[in-house]
C-alpha cells in the first residue's frame, strides 16, 4: 500500500520517523509531507532517509504540482502529529501550505490524524468544534492521550505513541471501510435521529438518553457519499454542516411519524436510528402540575405510532428500509422478528451487553442483519465508522 504521513510542528514530530519505520516494516510503502514547521522539530535528511523518498514540503519548488500527484499516489494519508493549526485550516477548508493542499486534495480515501498539543489548546471549544467537523467527515482521529506533556504539565494532548498510530493504520487499511463506498448522487434519503420527548405539562418531558450521534454519523456519511438527506431529528444539540443534509427539528413521536411520513415516499431509502419514545402521556396540561399535597402521581399513557413499522407497509419495492434494534436479551432473535414484522431490508442491531456502545457514547458496535439472512457483525469502532459500514452495506 501506498501511504502518506504528513508531519505538522509540534515537539511530538521527532516521533515521526519511528511512524515511518514502522510503517516500511509493515511492508508498505511510504512519502512524508511537512509543513515548514515541522521541519523545526524533525529534518529532512531524517525523514527522507526513514522513507527513502524525496520530501514534500515546498507548495511551490520549481512550480510542481506534487500536491495533485501525492494524492493520486497515496491509498491513505495519516497526520502525525496533527497540530490545532493543521485541525482548524482543515475544518475551514483553507489550503495555504504544501500540507493542509494535500489535505484538501485527498478525498474519497482514508485519512488518519493523530491530534497533539497542549491541554488548553485540546480543551478549547473551537478545537474541539474543529475535531467534531472532522469526524463527521469520516477522518478518524487516534488520541490524543493523557500524561505528560512538553510544556511540563500533566494532562491530555500527548500524541498517541507511533505503535498505537501506526496499529490504527494497519487497521483501517484492512478494514472494509477503507474501501470508497458507491456513489449515491441523484438518491435521496430520510434519517431519524435523537430521542423524542413527550410532554406532561408546559415544563416536564418524558424522554430517553439518546444523544442523536448515531442519526447524525449516518446522515453525514449519506451526504458524504453524494446523496441528498432528509435528517428528521428529535431535541439534540448537534449540528449538521454538510448542504445536501437537510435538517428538520422535531419534539415529540408525533412530529417526527408526520414529518417521516411526509418525505419518505420521495426517498430511495430510510435508516430509523431514533429512540421514539413508544408511549406518551394522554393529556397534556397546558400549565404547570401542582404537588397538590398528593404523596404519589399516576400518569396515564398511550402508545405512539409506530414510524418504522407504518414505513414498512408503504415501503415499495424499489425502497430500502433499515432501523435499528436495540435489545438486552435473546438480541438477534429479537431483532431477526422485528426486521420480518416491520417489513424492513436491514436491521442494526445494538447489544446493551456491549461496552463503549449504545446511548450517550462515541462509539458503537453493531450487528448488520440483511433479510436475506446475512450477518455483519462489527468491532468497537467509532460511530462515524459504524455509519460508514452500516451505508456500504445497505446501498451495496
Ligand atoms: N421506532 C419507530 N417508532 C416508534 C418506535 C420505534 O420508528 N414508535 C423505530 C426506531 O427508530 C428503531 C426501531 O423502531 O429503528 C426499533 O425500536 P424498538 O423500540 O427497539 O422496537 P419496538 O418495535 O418498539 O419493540 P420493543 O419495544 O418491543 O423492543
Amino acid at each position: 500500500m501506498h501511504i502518506v504521513v504528513g508531519i505538522t510542528g509540534g515537539i511530538a514530530a521527532y516521533k515521526a520517523p519511528e511512524l515511518v519505520r514502522l510503517l516500511k516494516k509493515a511492508g508498505h510503502e511510504v512519502r512524508c509531507a511537512a509543513t515548514e514547521h515541522a521541519l523545526e522539530f524533525v529534518t529532512r535528511v531524517t525523514l527522507e532517509t526513514v522513507s527513502g523518498a524525496p520530501l514534500y514540503s515546498d507548495l511551490f519548488a520549481s512550480g510542481r504540482t506534487e500536491h495533485i500527484s501525492l494524492k493520486d499516489w497515496g491509498e491513505m494519508l495519516v497526520v502525525a502529529p496533527a497540530t490545532a493549526n493543521i485541525i482548524g485550516k482543515v475544518a475551514s477548508g483553507i489550503a495555504d501550505d504544501a500540507l493542509s493542499t494535500l489535505l484538501l486534495a485527498f478525498s474519497g480515501k482514508p485519512v488518519i490524524m493523530a491530534p497533539a498539543m497542549n491541554c488548553e489548546m485540546w480543551a478549547h471549544p473551537a478545537v474541539q468544534r474543529n475535531i467534531e467537523t472532522l469526524k463527521g467527515w469520516g477522518i478518524r482521529m487516534v488520541g490524543p492521550e493523557s500524561g505528560e506533556l512538553a510544556c511540563g504539565v500533566n494532562g491530555m494532548g500527548r500524541m498517541s505513541e507511533p505503535e498505537t498510530i501506526a496499529a490504527a493504520v494497519l487497521s483501517t487499511l484492512h478494514s472494509p471501510l477503507s474501501t470508497p463506498h458507491s456513489p449515491l448522487s441523484a438518491q435521496k434519503w430520510l434519517v431519524t435521529a435523537g430521542p423524542t420527548y413527550e410532554r406532561i405539562d408546559s415544563v416536564r418531558f418524558i424522554g430517553n438518553y439518546s444523544s442523536g450521534k448515531m442519526g447524525f454519523a449516518l446522515a453525514e456519511a449519506l451526504a458524504n457519499a453524494g446523496a441528498e438527506v432528509e435528517l428528521v431529528t428529535g431535541p439534540t444539540h448537534l449540528n449538521v454542516t454538510h448542504q445536501r443534509i437537510n435538517i428538520r427539528r422535531v419534539e415529540s413521536a408525533r412530529e417526527m411519524y408526520a414529518a417521516a411520513t411526509e418525505v419518505f415516499p420521495k426517498c430511495n431509502g430510510a435508516i430509523l436510528s431514533a429512540a421514539v419514545a413508544d408511549y406518551r402521556p394522554s393529556e397534556c396540561a397546558d400549565h404547570k402540575l401542582k404537588k397538590n399535597g398528593s404523596e404519589g402521581m399516576h400518569l396515564n399513557l398511550v402508545q405512539n405510532p409506530d414510524i418504522l413499522a407504518t414505513l414498512g407497509d408503504m415501503k415499495t419495492p424499489a425502497q430500502t428500509l433499515v432501523g435499528f434494534a436495540l435489545e438486552t436479551d435473546n438480541e438477534e432473535a429479537n431483532a431477526q422478528r422485528k426486521l420480518e414484522k416491520k417489513n424492513l431490508d436491514y436491521i442494526v442491531l445494538n447489544s446493551l451487553r456491549d461496552k463503549g456502545a449504545g446511548f450517550g457514547v462515541d462509539t458503537n458496535k453493531v450487528t448488520i442483519i440483511g433479510r436475506d439472512g446475512s450477518h455483519k457483525e462489527s468491532p468497537l469502532l467509532s460511530k462515524q465508522e459504524v455509519a460508514h459500514l452500516i451505508i456500504n452495506t445497505v446501498t451495496s
